[in-house]
C-alpha cells in the first residue's frame, strides 16, 4: 500500500505543478497568484479543503489535473463548491477532461446544494479539441443559471481572460468581481471585432474591469489586485445568510481502532478475502454517550458474504454495506435490498464499501434466480433517495459495481483507494473468455486455432485490461472522485457528511417492481 501511496503522490504532484515551472514562473512574473495560491486565500484559515478529481486527464495527453482544480472549500463558514482554472496549462483552456470535471463539480453543487464561487481565468475552448467541447460545452452555462434558480449562489471572481464563450461565466453568475488591469471579458477579442465590423479597439475598452464596473455593468465589483478581489469574494459569501437545511451532528468518540492498520488490511492479492469490519471499525466514531456500540451489525447471520449494519461517522449517522468474501450470491442481494428500504424509511445515508468480484454465476445460482436477486438490489440502489457514498477498497468488478453503487448509479461522492480495481471482469477471466469465443468460431468455420497468436493475445489483453483496471487510470478518466489514502477515508467521509446536511436527508418507499 505504501508503494502504491507512492505512485499516488507523485501522480498528484504531477497536478499541482500544472504547467510545469517554466509556466508558473511566467505566471508569478506578471504578478499574479497560481490557482491553488487563490483557493488557499479564499478559504478559511485552518480549514479543510476537499480537492476532488485532481487526476483527472491522468494517462491521457492531457496535463494530469486538466487545467482546473476543483473542490469542497469553507468560506467564512459556508461550504462552497470552488472551481479554479490553472492558467499555467495552456492558458487555462479547457480540455474534454476539463469539461467532465466541471460538469461533475456541478452536479456535486446541486446534489448537495452549495454555492459555487468560479476563479475565472481561462483560454476558452481547448482549440485541437473544439469537436468534444464546443457544443457539450454550452451545458456549463445553463448549469450555472439553473443553479441561481435553484436558490444555489454562484459567484465569479474574474483574474484574468474570460472570453467568447467563456465570457458566460460571468455573464451567468450572480455576483461578478473582476480585477483592474487583470480581467478581460469579452465576446470577440481587438483582431475577431476588426474581422467582422471593421472597428479599431483594444482589450480595455473591450473588456477591462474598469469598462465593466463604471459603463457594462457586468462588473458588480472593482478589485484592485487579486487578493482584493478574494476579500470580496469572501464578503460576497459572508452575506449569503446560508443556512444548512439538514441535521446536525451528534458528539462523538475517535475510532476503536487505529486507521493506520488500514495500511495492510487489504491484500495485494484481491482474490485473497479480508473482514471489512476491520476497516468499518477503523472508520466509524468509537462506542460512547448516545454510540453505545460502534457498528450494530443487521443480519450477521445471513448473507455473510456481505456485511450491512449502522454506525456514525464525525456524529453523522450512516448504514455501511460492505463485501466480505467478494462474491455476492442471492441472499446478500437480497439481504442488501431489504437493508436499503430500512434506511430509506428512517431517512439514513448509506455507505458503500466495495471488494466484489460481482454476483455469482453457475447452473446452480442461475436456476436459483441470481439475476432476479441481483435485480432486487439494483432497483433498491436505483430507487433510494438516500445520500450514497461509495468507497472502492478492492474489486469492484461486474454488475458487482453497479449493485455496490457504482460512478452510473450516481453516489454523492465516490473515492476509490489505491489498492483497488475495477472492470467488467479480471484480466485473466477477460482474455479467457475472449479465448474460447475465438476458439469456437475458428470450430465452427472448420479453421485450425493458432495457438500461438492465442497465446500473444491473451498476454496482451491481460495486460490492457489490468492497466485499464487500475485507480488512476479510472481516476484519470474522472470515474472517481479522487484515489484517496485509506488513513484518510474517515475524514473524507466526515467532510462528504457534512456537505450532505446543506440539505434533508429524505428517503423514499418508492421502489420499482421488486421481482419476487
Ligand atoms: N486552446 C489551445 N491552446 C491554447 C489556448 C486555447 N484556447 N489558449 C492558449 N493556448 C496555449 C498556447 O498555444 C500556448 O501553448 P505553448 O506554450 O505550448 O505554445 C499556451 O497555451 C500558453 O499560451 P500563451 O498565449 O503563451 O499564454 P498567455 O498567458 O500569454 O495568454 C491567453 C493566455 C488565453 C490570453 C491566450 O493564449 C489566448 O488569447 N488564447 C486564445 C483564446 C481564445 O480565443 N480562445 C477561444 C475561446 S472559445
Amino acid at each position: 500500500m505504501l508503494e502504491k501511496l507512492d505512485q499516488l503522490r507523485a501522480a498528484q504532484a504531477e497536478a499541482v505543478a500544472g504547467g510545469g515551472e517554466k509556466y508558473a514562473a511566467r505566471h508569478k512574473k506578471r504578478g499574479k497568484l497560481l490557482a491553488r495560491e487563490r483557493i488557499e486565500l479564499l478559504v478559511d484559515e485552518g480549514s479543510a479543503f476537499l480537492e476532488l478529481m485532481p487526476l483527472a486527464g491522468w494517462g491521457s495527453d492531457f496535463a494530469t489535473g486538466a487545467s482546473m482544480v476543483t473542490g469542497i472549500g469553507v468560506v467564512e463558514g459556508v461550504e462552497c463548491m470552488i472551481v479554479a482554472n490553472d492558467p499555467t496549462v495552456k492558458g487555462g483552456a479547457s480540455n474534454p477532461w476539463t469539461l467532465k470535471k466541471a460538469f461533475r463539480a456541478a452536479q456535486i453543487a446541486q446534489e448537495n446544494r452549495l454555492p459555487t464561487i468560479n476563479l475565472v481565468e481561462s483560454g476558452g475552448a481547448d482549440l485541437p479539441t473544439q469537436k468534444e467541447i464546443f457544443i457539450p460545452g454550452g451545458k456549463l452555462f445553463r448549469d450555472l443559471t439553473r443553479a441561481s434558480a435553484d436558490r444555489r449562489p454562484t459567484i465569479a471572481l474574474v483574474f484574468g481572460n474570460s472570453t467568447a464563450g467563456g465570457a458566460y461565466v460571468p455573464g451567468m453568475s450572480d455576483y461578478v468581481v473582476m480585477v483592474k488591469e487583470g480581467a478581460k471579458v469579452f465576446l470577440g477579442g481587438p483582431p475577431l471585432v476588426k474581422m467582422a465590423t471593421g472597428e479599431e479597439s483594444d482589450d480595455e475598452s473591450l473588456g477591462g474591469a474598469e469598462m465593466h464596473a463604471r459603463t457594462s455593468g457586468l462588473a458588480d465589483y472593482l478589485a484592485v489586485d487579486e487578493e482584493d478581489a478574494i476579500r470580496i469574494g469572501r464578503r460576497i459569501v459572508a452575506r449569503l445568510n446560508w443556512r444548512k437545511g439538514g441535521s446536525t451532528p451528534a458528539p462523538f468518540a475517535e475510532p476503536e481502532l487505529d486507521p493506520d492498520g488500514l495500511l495492510d488490511l487489504v491484500p495485494s492479492d484481491l482474490k485473497e478475502p479480508f473482514d471489512p469490519r476491520e476497516v468499518i471499525r477503523r472508520v466509524v466514531d468509537g462506542p460512547g454517550p448516545g454510540n453505545e456500540v460502534a457498528f450494530d451489525e443487521f443480519k450477521p447471520l445471513y448473507g455473510s458474504s456481505l456485511v450491512t449494519g449502522w454506525a456514525r461517522i464525525h456524529g453523522w449517522p450512516v448504514g455501511i454495506l460492505a463485501n466480505a468474501q467478494g462474491i455476492l450470491f442471492s441472499q446478500e442481494a437480497q439481504k442488501a435490498a431489504q437493508f436499503i428500504q430500512l434506511a430509506n424509511q428512517v431517512d439514513t445515508p448509506l455507505l458503500f464499501l466495495h471488494n466484489t468480484t460481482g454476483y455469482m454465476v453457475g447452473k446452480e445460482y442461475e436456476q436459483g434466480g441470481i439475476i432476479k436477486h441481483g435485480a432486487q438490489m439494483i432497483n433498491a440502489v436505483s430507487n433510494s433517495t438516500v445520500p450514497h457514498v461509495s468507497v472502492i477498497m478492492g474489486a469492484s468488478y461486474g454488475a458487482g459495481n453497479y449493485g455496490m453503487n457504482g460512478r452510473a448509479y450516481d453516489p454523492r461522492f465516490l473515492f476509490t483507494w489505491p489498492s483497488a480495481k475495477s472492470a467488467v471482469m479480471g484480466p485473466q477471466q477477460l482474455a479467457g473468455v475472449m479465448s474460447i469465443v475465438a476458439r469456437a468460431a475458428a470450430e465452427a468455420k472448420g479453421q485450425p486455432y493458432d495457438e500461438e497468436g492465442d497465446a500473444a493475445m491473451r498476454a496482451f489483453v491481460e495486460a490492457q485490461i489490468e492497466e485499464q483496471s487500475l485507480p488512476l487510470f479510472l481516476s484519470g478518466m474522472v470515474y472517481d472522485d479522487g484515489v484517496i489514502d485509506p488513513r484518510d477515508t474517515r475524514t473524507v467521509l466526515g467532510i462528504c457528511l457534512s456537505v450532505i446536511a446543506n440539505q434533508p436527508v429524505e428517503g423514499t418507499s418508492k421502489f420499482g417492481v421488486f421481482r419476487l
